[in-house]
C-alpha cells in the first residue's frame, strides 16, 4: 500500500482480509501512520515509494496518496513492473492518464482506477437488470447527493481551487463512474454550473451538470458538499458505507478546528490508518453514493440501501441484495485485480475507462468556467457557443 490516510486506512484490512490478497507492507510519509500500522499488522513500513517497490513480495500495489501524486506513484510501480490499483480520480490530467495507460500497455501490468462507487453491488444489480433487457435501455439518470463533504477536515491543497480542490475532483468521478457504468455509452457532452458558497473554503462546494451520452440517453448529477440537507434522510439513514446514521446536520462544520494546522493534524491523526474515525462499524445497509432513479424504456428502477426498486405498469417491486462482506465494493475492487491478473479477465475500471471519466470531469470543470455545453470529440474538448 502506499498512503495510509483515509482511503488506505479503510483498504487495508480489505486487502488483508481477501481471499486472494497478502498485505506486505506500506508507505506512507507521516511516522504516526507507519507506527500504528507495523504495530497493527507486524509488517514493514517504509517513507519512500522506491524502497517499498524493491520488495519481491510486491506484487501489485493499491496507491491512495493524493490525486497530484497518482500518476508519478503508479508510473514508478508500473515501471517495477507491478500491477497496479491506484484511488479516483485517476489523474489530474489527460496526459498523466494516458502516460499510466502506455505505461501498463508497454509492461503488461493491470492498471485498475477505484474504488468508485460503480463497484457498488447496487450499481452492478443496476447494470445487470438493464442488460438483462427487462426494463428496456436507460433514458434519463437523476443522480444526486447532499453531504458534509466540505466540512470534514481537510489537507489545505484540497481547500485550494488552483490545485484540484472541491466537489468534482473528489467526489463527482464517483457519480460519472456510476452513471456510465448504467448507461454503458461514451458520454457525447456536459454543461454544468458549480459554486462556492463559503469563502473561508473556496472551493466548488457544489455541482450541478448535465450529461449527455451517446444514443441519446442523458443524466443529472447534482452534488452539494454543505452540511445541511442529508440526503441519506432518504435511505433510511444508511451511509455510503452502509453504516447506521444519525440526522446531524451542520455537526460536521460545527466540530471542524478553527485553525488550519489543527485541521491538518486531526486529519492526520483521527482521519488516517488507526485513527478514531476510521473504526469499523457493523453494516446495516448497501453503500450507495446518494440518490438514483433510472428511468428506463419500460421501467423506473430506484437504487435503494437494500438493492433496487422497479416501478413499471405491473406495480412495484424490490429487488434484494445480499452480501455479507464488510465492504461489498472495496472487495470487489480486489475481485476484479485477482481476475485480471490471475485469469486474464479483462478489467472494467480499467485505464481506458477511468481517463474517460477524467475528460468529463474536466469537461465539466471546463463547461461551469465558461457557462456553455462542452462537446467531448475524439480530437478533444469543444465548447458549443
Ligand atoms: N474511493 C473512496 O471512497 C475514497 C475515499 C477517500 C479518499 N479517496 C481518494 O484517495 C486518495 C487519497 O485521499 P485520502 O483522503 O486518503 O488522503 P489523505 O491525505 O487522508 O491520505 C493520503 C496519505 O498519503 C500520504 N502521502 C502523501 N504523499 C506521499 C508520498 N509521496 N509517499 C508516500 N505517502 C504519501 C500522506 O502522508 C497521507 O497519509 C485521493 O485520490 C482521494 O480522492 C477515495
Amino acid at each position: 500500500m502506499i498512503g495510509l490516510g483515509m482511503a488506505g486506512a479503510v483498504m487495508a484490512p480489505v486487502i488483508a482480509d481477501h481471499p486472494h490478497m497478502r498485505l506486505v507492507g506500506a508507505c506512507d510519509l507521516q511516522p504516526l501512520v507507519r507506527s500504528r500500522f507495523e504495530q497493527e499488522r507486524a509488517l514493514p513500513t517504509f517513507d519512500s515509494v522506491e524502497a517499498l517497490l524493491a520488495l519481491d513480495a510486491v506484487e501489485a500495489v493499491y496507491i491512495a496518496t493524493p490525486q497530484q501524486f497518482h500518476a508519478l506513484h503508479a508510473l514508478l510501480a508500473l515501471q517495477h513492473g507491478k500491477h497496479v490499483v491506484v484511488e479516483k480520480p485517476m489523474a489530474s490530467t489527460l496526459a498523466e492518464c494516458d502516460a499510466m495507460i502506455a505505461a501498463a500497455e508497454q509492461t503488461g501490468a493491470t492498471l485498475i482506477v477505484g474504488h468508485t462507487h460503480a463497484f457498488d453491488p447496487g450499481v452492478s444489480a443496476m447494470r445487470a437488470l438493464i442488460a438483462s433487457g427487462e426494463v428496456g435501455e436507460p433514458v434519463l439518470l437523476n443522480m444526486f447527493n447532499y453531504t458534509n463533504f466540505l466540512y470534514r477536515p481537510r489537507r489545505p491543497e484540497e481547500l485550494d481551487p488552483a490545485r484540484g480542490g472541491g466537489v468534482i475532483w473528489n467526489q463527482l468521478p464517483h457519480q460519472l463512474d456510476v452513471a456510465r457504468i448504467v448507461v454503458d455509452r461514451p458520454i457525447r457532452s456536459v454543461r454544468a454550473a458549480t459554486a462556492a458558497l463559503d469563502p473561508s473554503r473556496p472551493v466548488d462546494g457544489l455541482v450541478n451538470a448535465f450529461v449527455e451520452f451517446e444514443g441519446g440517453a442523458t443524466a443529472a448529477l447534482i452534488y452539494s458538499g454543505y452540511d445541511r440537507f442529508d440526503s441519506d434522510e432518504w435511505s433510511d439513514w444508511i451511509g455510503s458505507s452502509g453504516q447506521q446514521k444519525e440526522a446531524a446536520h451542520g455537526a460536521a462544520l460545527r466540530a471542524l478546528p478553527r485553525h488550519p494546522a489543527d485541521e491538518l493534524n486531526t486529519r492526520r491523526s483521527a482521519w488516517s490508518y488507526g485513527g478514531e474515525k476510521m473504526m469499523p462499524f457493523p453494516r446495516k445497509g448497501l453503500p450507495h453514493f446518494g440518490q438514483m432513479i433510472v428511468t428506463c424504456a419500460r421501467a423506473d428502477v430506484r437504487l435503494t440501501a437494500h438493492g433496487l426498486t422497479v416501478y413499471d405498469r405491473n406495480g412495484v417491486r424490490e429487488v434484494t441484495i445480499h452480501n455479507d462482506d464488510a465492504r461489498p465494493s472495496h472487495v470487489a475492487v480486489f475481485d476484479e485485480l485477482w481476475n485480471a491478473v490471475r485469469r486474464g479477465v479483462r478489467s472494467v475500471h480499467d485505464g481506458r475507462f477511468s481517463r474517460a471519466t477524467v475528460e468529463a470531469g474536466l469537461a465539466i470543470a471546463e463547461s461551469a468556467r465558461v457557462g456553455a455545453e462542452v462537446v467531448l470529440r475524439a480530437t478533444g474538448r469543444e465548447v458549443r457557443a
